[in-house]
């Protein structure tokens, strides 16, 4: 039996914003997500990795509140092979719900989405404190070798430390990673679009980490 490769995890730094939107777009291209959730990227690919940039500085920077970015990166390399991106939420509720205008690279049914995917993350953990990971990716090339299971022990131990569940909804063909890290549908699902794919029975699942 070969054993896997141990995954370096550690907070992302601005010069990491770069390789970041290189994960993501990568695996979310591969898995059919960036085809559903932005269908108008592919018209505009070198604007939609300056948004992803400018996005991620952003939240490196601590321009979203208490959004963070974690990289996994082998310890013989400083290529980063999987990232993660987690909110620490007081209270879902604490303002009200607000219209989706824009989804950028998107277009009226994604805004429907977005909105939807809102509703549910309120209707779940309401005012209960909690961690919420809103993404989690791997390059394809780095798949299967446990870098995104390393990069949910590590958010599972902050979540732990402070007596807080862990939401999130997993994409399609995403679920076996968090049902073995545990984590447990939490009962609803919300059609995705088909955005550029032409697939149209695919789903988000809604699913809850309660602590250790
Ligand atoms: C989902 C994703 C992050 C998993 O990353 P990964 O680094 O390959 O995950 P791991 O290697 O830690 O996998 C852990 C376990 O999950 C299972 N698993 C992971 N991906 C799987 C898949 N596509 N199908 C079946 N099982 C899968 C494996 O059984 C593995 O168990 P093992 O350790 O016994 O082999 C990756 O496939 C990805 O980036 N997908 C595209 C983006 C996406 O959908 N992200 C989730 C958004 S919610």
């Amino acid at each position: 039996m070969t054993s896997k490769p141990a995954y370096i995890v550690r907070a992302a730094v601005l010069a990491d914003a770069a390789a970041i939107a290189h994960v993501q777009i990568e695996s979310f291209n591969a898995a059919l997500c960036n085809q559903r959730l932005r269908p108008f990227a592919a018209q505009d690919p070198d604007g939609f990795l300056a948004w992803h940039n400018k996005r991620n500085e952003s939240i490196i920077s601590g321009g979203e509140g208490s959004m963070f970015w974690l990289v996994a990166h082998l310890p013989d390399s400083q290529d980063i092979a999987a990232v993660a991106r987690y909110e620490r939420v007081d209270d879902a509720c604490a303002v009200p719900l607000e219209p989706v205008t824009d989804v950028p690279f998107g277009g009226p049914e994604q805004i429907q989405f977005f909105e939807e995917l809102d509703r549910m993350h309120r209707q779940f953990m309401r005012s209960r404190p909690h961690y919420c990971l809103h993404i989690l990716a791997t390059l394809p090339a780095r798949q299967g070798q446990g870098a995104a299971s390393a990069l949910l022990r590590h958010v599972s131990d902050i979540a732990d430390a402070q007596g807080r569940p862990i939401y999130l909804e997993a994409a399609p063909g995403s679920l076996p990673v968090y049902l073995k890290n545990g984590f447990t549908p939490a009962g609803a699902v919300l059609r995705i679009p088909a955005g550029t794919t032409g697939i149209q029975d695919s789903v988000v699942t809604a699913m809850i980490r309660e602590t250790a």
